[in-house]
């Protein structure tokens, strides 16, 4: 598995990491990933996956980094902080590795979000701070009221068939030192089916599997990281296959130019 800085941060994460939005697969895919060096987790308290991860963290827990989410319905002040120890409880932990804040929400003044989130850093719940779905200006706000600490990370939906963000997001990213954690990063499963072309084409010349070159494919840029979601182990060791390799620049010119 290869590493890449969180943010500005020293700390490493995994290149693929695990996703849990409809996670039914238990405890062993998860800790498979995380024997495999998938050591970071992204799960959400809308997702009604933190109880899983925490039991399936507990016995590795200094090793993996939780990465967990407040929901855009809980922006307020006060729920946030509620929200935070709601999560704390059902992670098992008493601190969140990553906290993103799950979809920006115009109802909720961000000022006081970000006070907050920082008086949870300030507290020792929440040890970074993240964001998912928000623009750039959306993230210069989050970061203005929020001047003690960086923003580490967005994450976003990024594959070979949703590639918004190049345009403006993910160069202001990568100038930031803000990591790109790209969600769905296989459609929804929709680039790991055989006969897509260049896909499977590749697939054949690298020996890997459609979902590996996807996630490969991914993980090539500079600053971004992925986060599969898979119910079993062998998806899960698949996906972890994804990382440890390189496309070649002209296999990743012929996917850029085929998607
Ligand atoms: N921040 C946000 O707003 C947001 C939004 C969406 C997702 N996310 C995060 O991103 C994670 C991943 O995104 P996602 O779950 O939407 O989609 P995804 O990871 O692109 O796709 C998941 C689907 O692909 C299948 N799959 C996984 N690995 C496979 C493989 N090697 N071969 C064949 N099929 C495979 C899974 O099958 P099975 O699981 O059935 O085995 C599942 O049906 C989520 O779990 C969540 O943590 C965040």
């Amino acid at each position: 598995m290869n590493f890449k800085r969180l943010g500005n941060t020293g700390v490493l994460v995994p290149e693929i990491g695990l996703g849990t939005w409809n996670y039914k697969g238990g405890v062993k895919p998860l800790r498979a990933g995380i024997e495999l060096g998938a050591l970071l987790i992204d799960t959400a308290e809308g997702y009604y996956t933190e109880d899983i991860v925490g039991e399936a963290v507990l016995p590795f827990r200094d090793e993996v980094i939780i990465a967990t989410k407040v929901s855009g319905r809980n922006l307020a002040h006060d729920s946030v902080l509620r929200s935070c120890e709601t999560s704390l409880r059902k992670l098992r932990t008493d601190c969140i590795d990553l906290y993103q804040i799950h979809w920006p929400n115009p109802v909720y003044p961000i000022d006081k979000t970000m006070s907050a989130i920082e008086k949870l850093v300030d507290r020792g719940c929440v040890s970074y701070v993240g964001v998912s779905n928000f623009s750039v200006e959306q993230i210069e706000e989050a970061q203005h009221y929020f001047p003690n600490y960086p923003i580490v990370s967005n994450q976003v939906l990024y594959n070979l068939n949703s590639r918004d963000i190049e345009k403006d997001l993910l160069p202001y990213c990568c100038d930031n030192n803000i990591t790109v954690m790209a969600y769905t990063p296989l459609d929804f499963g929709r680039l790991c089916r055989l006969d897509s072309g260049v896909l499977s084409i590749i697939a054949a010349e690298t020996g890997k599997t459609e979902a590996q070159v996807a996630l490969n494919w991914c993980v090539c840029r500079e600053n971004v990281i992925a986060i599969p979601k898979a119910d079993s182990v062998a998806k899960t060791v698949e996906n972890c296959g994804a990382s440890g390799w390189r496309l070649s620049a002209e296999q990743l010119r012929r996917l850029d130019k085929a998607f």
